[in-house]
């Protein structure tokens, strides 16, 4: 048997992706091997595999993926064969602190991720999926989906009642947009077009404002809660959004610094920091822990990810220069 599997060059770089094989491997005592059905898109990816931040040796790409285990090495004991599964950001970080090690154990970019049709790996870097979603659902929660979970229920200790902005629709921004009313919050979003505004209405939006027809959305949102200001701001914009996410504001308000899609070189306005005593929160994604914690809540309600589009593996490249188009709304799929 061989297993469809694709690679980026060192470098990166769209005309450096291909097509290979490899063979599939027994799991060794605490390993799982996982048919993968399902990988799903982040802006991450499209710079690895871009070659913005290419990766620095040949790399199977693709950070995120789901689907069915198929064998159990000894010692395994939180899976059974048939469980449908969803790979972790940080395979080794189980809980507790962040690694210091950046992204140097990230699938996808600084170990093999998911762009393959099956995987042998420790069990630890996956969870189990939440109880009747589809592989392509599940493969949606590893970056964008845990990024949402914590910046507000970790970081945020979000509360229901409070006032959350979400900017723009994509992957993390929708994902935000939907925990946030899951939890009883009050959301604004934001986004360049008016249909998606319609759209992010319908998931649930409070309040919408078009950040291109107004460039004082910041100041508009505070507005919006009656002059004291959001609680909690996912910032995906970088440069171009911080200072805005900051006026959006109540004083001791909480801005999760997520995002560089526009940059990563911000200003910070700091006489506006300090005067609202704000907390800026950097994070990358979270721990094995924290998905867990996000599994459970989804068994426990009805949220569904919202999926744009559904690519082939093959079809890789397109499904990033739909990405890069900008006009997805949530998530776009890779089927395996
Ligand atoms: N720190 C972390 O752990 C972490 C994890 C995941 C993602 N990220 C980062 O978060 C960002 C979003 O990731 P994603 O995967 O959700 O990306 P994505 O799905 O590609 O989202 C792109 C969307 O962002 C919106 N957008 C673009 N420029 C904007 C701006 N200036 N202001 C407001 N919205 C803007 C647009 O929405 P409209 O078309 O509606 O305007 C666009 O469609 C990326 O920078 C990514 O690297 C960070």
């Amino acid at each position: 048997m061989t297993i469809k599997t694709l690679y980026i060059s060192a470098g990166g770089g769209f005309e450096h992706v291909t097509t290979g094989i490899t063979r599939p491997v027994e799991p060794a005592a605490g390993e799982i091997t996982v048919r993968l059905h399902a990988s799903s898109l982040n802006f991450h990816d499209y710079l690895v595999v871009s070659g913005v931040t290419g990766p620095t040796e040949q790399r199977i790409p693709m950070s995120d993926g789901a689907g069915e285990v198929t064998a159990l090495g000894a010692g395994v004991t939180e899976f059974a064969v048939g469980d449908r599964v969803v790979s972790t950001f940080f395979p080794d970080w189980l809980d507790g602190e962040a690694p210091a090690d950046g992204f140097s154990r990230v699938p996808g970019d600084g170990i093999d991720g998911y762009a393959r049709e099956q995987v042998t790996a420790r069990a630890t870097a996956f969870t189990h999926a939440p109880r009747g979603w589809s592989h392509a659902e599940a493969a949606t929660l590893t970056t964008a989906g845990l990024t949402a979970w914590r910046a507000l229920m970790e970081d945020g200790a979000l509360q229901p009642g409070q006032v959350v902005l979400v900017q723009g629709s994509g992957g993390v921004s929708v994902f935000a947009l939907q925990l946030a009313k899951l939890a009883g919050a009050r959301v604004i979003a934001t986004s360049s077009s008016d249909a998606k505004l319609e759209r992010l209405r319908a998931l649930g939006a409070d309040e919408v404002i078009n950040y291109r027809q107004d460039p004082q959305w910041g100041v508009t949102a505070q507005r919006l809660t009656g002059g004291r200001g959001v609680d909690h701001v996912l910032d995906v914009g970088g440069p171009d959004t911080l200072e805005q996410s900051m006026l959006a504001c109540r004083v001791g308000g909480h801005v999760s610094l997520i995002g560089v899609l526009t940059g990563v070189d911000a200003r910070i306005p700091l006489a506006l920091a300090l005067a609202r005593q704000l907390r800026l929160q950097g994070l990358v994604v979270g721990n094995r822990r924290q998905q867990q914690d996000m599994v459970r809540a989804l068994d426990a309600g009805s949220l569904r990810p919202v999926i744009d589009r559904h690519f082939a593996l093959d079809d890789l490249v397109a499904a990033f220069r739909h990405q890069e188009s900008g006009s997805h709304f949530g998530k776009i799929v890779l089927d395996l």
